[in-house]
């Protein structure tokens, strides 16, 4: 496995983007809601999360495009009983931009009722892209299309476990 981004690169973006969303959000009347996309983010946003000094909450949403190895499927989204976000100030939380296909769908379900949303990507591909999407807070933006995991990413349910981002099959 060839290491991409180490645990210290990785803590030192994520308290990055923890002070830039503390600044933009300081004078927000009620608190901030935090949407994170299952499964690949939950790492990133326990970590992020414990960066923000602004009060905020946190839902879960699961993503799941049906995957074969490393090509995207069907898009699936399960919103649960979290879909009601109306007035509020939500920041969508994703681990990974790559069509952006998935933040595609998840910002076109919220728009209509949230009062703002932006969204925060550890990582952006964005050669990839095939929709247009805009990265508010971007951890590391990934030229090329190599296929990463480790800190909640995962290749068939694998690896998500690893302190680091790397490459798979890497040297
Ligand atoms: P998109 O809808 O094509 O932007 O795909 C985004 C989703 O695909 C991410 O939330 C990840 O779950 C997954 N994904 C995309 N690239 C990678 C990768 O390099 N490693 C692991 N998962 C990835
Ligand atoms: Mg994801």
């Amino acid at each position: 496995m060839k290491i991409l981004y180490s645990a210290e690169a990785l803590f030192e973006a994520v308290a990055r983007l923890g002070t830039q969303i503390n600044r933009d959000y300081q004078h927000q009347t009620t608190p901030l809601m935090l949407v994170v996309v299952l499964k690949g983010s939950f790492i990133f946003a326990a970590d992020l999360m414990r960066q923000l000094t602004i009060p905020c909450e946190v839902e879960f949403i699961r993503a799941s495009s049906y995957r074969q190895g490393t090509t995207a499927g069907e898009l699936c989204l399960d919103w649960g009983m979290t879909k009601d976000f109306g007035g509020r100030d939500v920041l969508v939380l994703e681990d990974v931009v790559d069509s952006g296909q998935t933040l595609h769908a998840i910002l076109t379900d919220l728009k209509t009722q949230t009062r703002t949303v932006r969204l925060c990507a550890l990582l952006d591909k964005p050669e990839k892209h095939r929709v247009p999407v805009t990265i508010d807070y971007c951890g590391f933006q990934l030229l090329g299309d190599p296929f990463v995991v480790g800190y909640g990413l995962d290749y068939a349910e694998q690896h998500r476990g690893l302190p680091y981002i790397g490459v798979l099959g890497g040297a």
